[in-house]
């Protein structure tokens, strides 16, 4: 089949098709779908797997009989100051992880299958990714939309698995898909944790041992504010400064922004009558960190 391959994972027990060209992936998946009720499942990912990573492909395992993976480091999407050169790159431990998950093809294409000489098409998304990341971001969003709407097209999946951490770029891949009429079930699943709660992330590698430390912060700040809310809290203003004070506790946390938004629009909201959002964005060193917390109001569903 081209220039696809197979390789055994890590336990040498799981093998995992691995391909780099979309006609490759188009073949694997016309062969899945000849299986009677076949759902294909496809998690999209720029690689350096973490156990966030994993348990997306534990959820596809769940749910389809074909679980695609898509490990591509997407150049548009990442901005002039951003770390698209030093984005951490690890294709054998990723190809051996997502094998010994389950997962029964990886799909790393090199940039130029992707974006062949002469591409200039894009999906530019609306309001939705214009706050939050998008407002220190630019161009960020449209970067994701448009290489997700690509793999969509490649794979049609039934169902594409992301991560809650994430949460605006899951709002806008929805909107997107809703938009666009991809026929695709876009299902996001819960952040993953440390031990401390710091959520997981490939660029927490960057982290030195004392910022490591202090990047706890931005969940402790989400935790508070969750608590708050659970005990009857409805002030965003409160909650935003209250946030604010435990993450200035941290020196080495650099706060870029703490929202509270509608978790499905990500418009700002000013009083909590309802589930709502709280989103954070920090530098910590060199490293930028995102996370966010659901906050649900006292006596709610
Ligand atoms: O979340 C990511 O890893 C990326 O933004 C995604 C969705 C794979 C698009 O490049």
């Amino acid at each position: 089949m081209g220039d696809a391959s197979s390789r055994a994972g890590s336990g040498g027990k799981t093998a995992i098709a691995y391909v780099r060209s979309i006609a490759d992936v188009r073949a694997s998946i016309a062969v899945a779908r000849r299986q009677p009720d076949a759902v294909v499942g496809l998690v999209p990912t720029m690689g350096a797997f973490h156990e966030g990573h994993l348990s997306l492909m534990r959820a596809a395992r769940s749910r389809c009989s074909f679980v695609a993976v898509s490990v591509f480091v997407n150049p548009i999407q990442f901005g002039g100051t951003d770390d698209f050169n030093t984005y951490p790159r690890d294709l054998d431990r990723d190809l051996a992880m997502a094998a010994g998950a389950g997962a029964d093809l990886l799909f790393a294409p090199p940039d130029g299958e992707m974006y062949p000489p002469g591409f200039e098409t894009a999906v530019e998304p609306g309001s939705i990714a214009t706050g939050l990341c998008g407002a220190s971001r630019p161009g960020h969003f449209r970067g994701v939309a448009t290489v997700v709407a690509k793999l969509l097209n490649i794979f049609a999946p039934d169902i594409a698995f992301f991560g809650q951490k994430d949460a605006q770029q899951a709002a806008v891949i929805r909107r997107m898909a809703t938009d666009l009429n991809f026929d695709v079930e876009v299902s996001v699943e819960p952040i993953v944790r440390e031990g401390d709660g710091l959520a997981m992330s490939s660029r927490n590698t960057y982290l030195e041992p004392d910022e490591r430390t202090q990047a706890v912060a931005l969940f402790e700040a989400l935790s508070q504010a969750r608590d708050a809310v659970a005990a009857g809290e409805t002030s965003v203003a409160r909650l935003r400064r209250q946030m604010k004070r435990k993450i200035a506790e941290h020196y080495l946390v650099d706060l870029e922004y703490v929202k509270v938004v509608d978790p499905a629009t990500m418009e700002p909201v000013s009083a909590v009558e309802g589930p709502v959002l709280a989103a954070v964005a920090a530098r910590v060193g060199r490293t930028r960190l995102i996370d966010n917390m659901l906050l649900l109001p006292a006596g709610g569903d």
